[in-house]
């Protein structure tokens, strides 16, 4: 058996949003419960009014994320099983699109993108499938220069993926500009958007990039186990399936059906999480994403105001420092003398302020901010936290510093990388 959460639940600070959302809005619990008891059925999958009920919850919920992220066709919306996986499925069929007219692609990203998409990228490069290219970020920003990205296309370049917002720093790149010059040089854009999506507004259309992928479960407010790729209209010709399956519709063909959403939807649906991501969507869409920025940017200022404090007691932050409109509510946090997995244990048992220590699945991001030893503290924040949450966790931090430092308590926790 696991070790069961403590009771104290109550009290318990989450400041580890960047990974999930935490807690939920109301009632998205109680939405998958319901699909679970009082529907059941997988959609697509047969005629009876269950299995429908299940197929307009999944049209509901496509339309709910396309008006998001202002999208006018919902069936362009794949749901996937997290923002890895339509990241995957993003790369791995622009590859595969490639290797089927006989080129050997070229694909390029920064070193502030995530595992999900480096580690594709090197499968795929062991493989003799694609080579790539990573663009360098400046140390102290993490900012990615738009004219970098222009040296490094070439003829034979098939894709680029840029993370929006670091999962490690919260730095937020100039996607617009880096998009543009994709654009000009008539290269595919893939936009790993799993800090940003549901934090601030985004339009699809107007950024115009050809691929958005994000997950269902953090900024969207939903449960674990949802994501989504957005497809803008046409760049679905650049992309192969990277898997195959039951769909539910033109079963006599033994091969994939070329219409959307299906092509890329094999398989069954999590509909009950589906189900609970609609009701998410609801409750964002009434708040409005501006007002959850607003929000946001306030606990960013609050943050940033405490800054020479942490300073004093050793912390250094990687990336941004100002203004708040350059980063998401993601902080990390190097310390001169402590290890970042001792703090978080202390964080945890002396103040229940729960967050994430290591390497966040982003080696080249700390390569970058010269963490790539040590990893550091990270604290993401999530729209149920509040300014009063920010200086407890502010307090905690320097408190736990000058703990571990002086006394050099050896961590409980297993060090999660
Ligand atoms: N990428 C997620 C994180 O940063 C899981 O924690």
């Amino acid at each position: 058996m696991p070790p069961a959460p403590p009771k104290t639940k109550k009290n318990r600070l989450y400041l580890d949003n960047a990974a999930t959302s935490f807690p939920k809005p109301p009632g998205v619990a109680e939405a998958v419960a319901r699909y679970m008891t009082e529907v059941g059925a997988s959609p697509g999958r047969g005629a009876y009014a269950e299995s429908r009920t299940g197929a307009s919850v999944i049209a509901d919920c496509r339309e709910l994320i396309a008006d998001l992220i202002g999208l006018k066709t919902p069936k362009r919306i794949i749901f996937t099983l997290n923002c890895t996986d339509a990241l995957n499925m993003a790369i791995k069929g622009v590859v595969f699109n490639a290797l089927r007219s006989g080129r050997r692609p070229h694909l390029v990203t920064t070193p502030l993108d995530h595992n999900s998409v480096l580690r594709p990228y090197n499968a795929l490069a062991e493989r003799g499938w694609a080579e790539w290219s990573c663009l360098r970020a400046d140390p102290e920003t993490g900012l990615v220069d738009p004219r970098d990205l222009r040296r490094a296309i070439r003829p034979e370049t098939a894709l680029v993926s840029l993370v929006h917002a670091s999962n490690v720093s919260g730095v937020l790149q100039p996607i617009d500009e880096l998009v543009t010059v994709c654009r000009k040089a008539g290269v595919p854009v893939l936009i790993d958007a799993a800090q940003s999506a549901g934090h601030l507004p985004i339009d699809m259309e107007k950024l115009g990039a050809d691929f958005l992928a994000f997950p269902g479960h953090k900024g969207l407010l939903g449960p674990l186990g949802t994501g989504v790729l957005a497809i803008r209209p046409g760049a679905e010709h650049l992309l192969d399936t990277w898997r195959e399956g039951g769909t539910g519709s033109v079963s006599e063909q033994d091969t994939q059906p070329d219409d959307l959403p299906d092509r890329f939807e094999p398989g069954s649906h999590n509909t009950p999480a589906i189900a609970g991501l609609a009701h998410a969507l609801r409750w964002l869409h009434e708040q409005g994403v501006d007002a959850i920025r607003a929000h946001e940017l306030e606990l960013i200022g609050r943050v940033l105001d405490r800054l020479p404090e942490a300073q004093a007691a050793g912390y250094r932050l990687l990336g941004p420092q100002h203004p708040t409109q350059q980063r998401v509510a993601v902080f990390s946090f190097a310390h001169e003398s402590a290890d970042p997995h001792e703090l978080a244990d202390r964080l945890e048992h002396d103040h229940a302020v729960l967050v994430r220590a290591g390497i966040h699945c982003a080696p080249r991001a700390h390569e970058t901010h010269a963490t790539i030893s040590t990893g550091a503290l990270r604290l993401s924040f999530g729209p149920f936290n509040t300014v009063d949450g920010a200086d407890r966790a502010m307090d905690a931090m320097i408190e736990a510093a000058a703990t571990v430092s002086c006394a050099q308590i050896p961590t409980s926790a297993p060090a999660t990388r």
